[in-house]
């Protein structure tokens, strides 16, 4: 193809905002989700099994209490074993034989493993590394997300399976590709990236303006001299790079959406599974074209870390604000950590009902058995080499079976919270951009906050752009990108009575990633505020913090401008440029309260916080529980249903402070309380 028509399809590819297409779910994708009770079951590839054998694990999946499999996802192969030339039939047989045996199915579009006729006739469709190095056939992944041909035979094999499957009552929904991960820096990137900033700037010369090239004679003649990097350059490329591979990759999911749509009934939804904190391209515009959010939730070490599977979770949840499904999680343990210990028993059960406390209408594991060969013989699985249950299938089956009786209350409920956390791309990068410090990290900041809050009030961890009004707290930990735009949006939900607390390193960027020439916050928040950041520091030592506690990686010298900004904590005696000043301070603004905390805080100088703030916070769910037990609650208009959880190593007795309807209990029983073994869970019905 003339250099001159791929630019110009890749142009038409990649600069238009796809995602305005389909804004929202379709209403009967959106209703079939709601509808969906609680889906429980398993990653399953009848391709490489002998078909004799289909039969045999469905019953034992169905014996599971299990009813979805996700097929399909890596068999392209199978599919389509030369050029053009489709295989449906044992597909259609194995999606009949689940149905027989009341299995739905998730398809999964196959395009993160391209066969090797492909890939050899069709070279260019290889990614290519960042050194330079083309992938070669055998393993997966190994595409260049931008390669015009390879989105042909993307778009063509999507096509032809949503023709084939688009009305097979049996198909739930189906999964696009799995876990985008990793963008190509092949030449069609390169013409794509180019395209992108020629879109995005108009003229070089303003690209060099907003990236302030004059700095180290940077500045370039021609958008063509940019290079391609996604580590150790200049802050406003690498920014503008993370935003050109998230556009690139909702592209590539929008051009197989947009086949799958048009060729399927409107009720089969459409997702892709992420990979929770992943920070290869903004998840939040990613899902605006997708109508469900899912991921895959795995601890390689074989120890859950309960904190921060909750930050997960709600992670995944916030990206459409509704509820999600886990489509992979461990049948115990993992192939690819350092050492891939088994989770304790008890373990499996107690994230399957932690990932539905916190929003999951679905849990399936990865995977049923083993493949015969290949690189994933060691992971863990429900079945053995031999096509044996293994232990752990026992817990899951008990599960299964749990899911089974609770369902019923749970369908339509979905958690409700009144504590608001932001979480931001941009922001993120930013400062993992430009760190400063080894100490300061984006996600242990936010996890830090779900430790402050407790295991019993729920919160929404959202976009910063998203809609505020209904929070009575909004917490925003490092927004470092904070253009005037955001800032407005922002002071719109304080001055409509919100209270917005701003975390350390808050306002300090534009949306070019160049420093606020207002100063930190930006000058909106400065001028609503009253205050301003004088100075930040890196702290090599924690700063004490008065009245309690310490700073830990990072502290900003706060200088109050006006005379109704009240100071809430001062820094004790420490790095000597903070001894004294400002760390924490409030003004109120129109009905609401804006404060700005510049500090990153250990626990009980956080505690010393919240006391001084005197937040509106929502009480807990329940007061008095232990420290190890998680209170989750998921509500409809009729009723809530409480999930409790003992994370914890000894039995724990949690008071009610109403009677509750025991799901769990082999005849649905009226409880004051309950006791929980460790790793133990109830699920409790109240009706209002
Ligand atoms: C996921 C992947 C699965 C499987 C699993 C193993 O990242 O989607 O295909 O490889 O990891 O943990």
């Amino acid at each position: 193809m003339p250099s001159q028509q791929l630019s110009a399809l890749l142009a038409a590819l990649l600069v238009i905002p796809q995602a305005t297409a389909q804004a929202r779910p379709q209403p009967a994708a959106a209703t079939a989700l709601r509808q969906q009770s609680l889906e429980f079951g398993t990653a399953w590839y009848p391709e490489q099994w002998p078909e004799s054998r289909w039969e045999t694990d469905l019953q034992m999946m169905q014996d599971a209490h299990m009813n979805v499999v996700r097929i399909a996802e890596f068999a392209w192969s199978t599919m389509e074993p030369s050029e053009g030339r489709f295989e449906f039939v044992w597909l259609d047989r194995a999606i009949a034989l689940a149905a027989k045996h009341n299995m739905k199915v998730v398809l999964g579009t196959p395009t993160a493993a391209p066969p090797a006729w492909l890939t050899t006739k069709y070279p260019d469709t290889l990614r290519v590394d960042e050194n330079g190095t083309r992938a070669e056939h055998g393993n997966r992944q190994h595409f260049s997300f931008t390669s015009p041909t390879y989105r042909r035979f993307a778009i063509r094999i999507a096509e032809q399976m949503a023709k084939h499957y688009g009305h097979n009552p049996n198909i739930l929904g189906w999964q696009i590709d799995n876990e985008l991960a990793a963008p190509s820096f092949d030449p069609s990137t390169r013409t794509a990236w180019h395209a992108w900033l020629r879109h995005h700037y108009g003229t070089v010369a303003e690209l060099n303006r907003k990236w302030a090239t004059a700095y180290w004679s940077e500045a370039y003649d021609t958008f063509d001299e940019v290079p391609m990097h996604s580590t150790h350059e200049h802050p406003a490329l690498l920014l503008d790079w993370k935003r050109f591979v998230t556009d690139t990759w909702i592209d590539y999911v929008g051009v197989q959406v947009a086949v799958i749509r048009s060729n399927s009934a409107p009720a089969q939804w459409i997702t892709t599974n992420t990979m929770h904190w992943f920070q290869g391209f903004d998840h939040y515009k990613l899902h605006v074209n997708l109508d469900l959010a899912a991921w895959d939730d795995y601890y390689q070490e074989g120890h859950l870390d309960v904190v921060r599977n909750m930050v997960q979770h709600d992670l995944v949840r916030g990206f459409k604000q509704q509820n999600f499904w886990v489509m992979e999680t461990q049948p115990g343990f993992v192939n690819w950590g350092n050492v891939n210990a088994m989770l304790p028993p008890g373990v499996v059960r107690e994230m399957a009902w932690q990932a539905v406390g916190h929003g999951a209408d679905a849990v399936l594991y990865w995977q049923w058995r083993p493949a015969p060969n290949g690189q994933e013989e060691y992971h863990g699985s429900l079945l053995g080499g031999d096509g044996k249950p293994v232990p752990v299938l026992k817990e899951v089956a008990r599960t299964g079976d749990e899911f089974a009786r609770a369902a019923d209350a749970l369908r339509g409920t979905e958690v409700h919270a009144d504590i608001a956390i932001l979480q931001d791309y941009d922001s993120h990068w930013a400062v993992t951009f430009q760190p400063q410090t080894i100490k300061y990290d984006y996600e242990t900041e936010i996890t830090n906050l779900y430790r402050a809050f407790g295991m019993a009030r729920p919160i929404d961890l959202i976009a910063p752009t998203a809609d505020l009004s209904h929070y009575r707290v909004v917490f925003a930990p490092g927004l470092n990108v904070l253009p005037d735009a955001l800032a407005q949006h922002l002071l719109d939900y304080v001055r409509n009575g919100g209270t917005l607390v701003l975390g350390a390193r808050s306002g300090m960027k534009d949306v070019d990633n160049a420093l606020q020439t207002g100063g930190q916050p930006g000058s909106l928040l400065i001028a609503a505020l009253g205050a301003r950041v004088a100075q930040y520091y890196a702290l090599d030592k924690p700063q004490p913090m008065l009245p309690a506690g310490a700073a830990t990686a990072w502290a900003e010298q706060l200088e109050t401008l006006d005379a109704g900004t009240r100071v809430l904590m001062t820094y004790g005696k420490g790095n000597g440029w903070l001894d004294g000043a400002p760390a924490a301070v409030e003004h109120s603004v129109g009905k609401g309260h804006l404060i700005y905390l510049g500090a990153t805080l250990d626990a009980a100088g956080m505690q010393a916080f919240l006391q001084a703030a005197k937040l509106p916070l929502p009480e807990p769910l329940l007061a008095s529980i232990p420290a190890d037990v998680e209170v989750m609650e998921r509500t409809s208009p009729q009723h809530h249903v409480w999930i409790i959880e003992n994370h914890g190593q000894e039995p724990r007795h949690v008071d009610l402070a109403q009677p509750a309807n025991n799901l769990l209990a082999s005849q649905p029983t009226a409880v004051k309380s309950i006791d929980l073994e460790p790793h133990g869970v109830a699920v409790l019905e109240v009706v209002k």
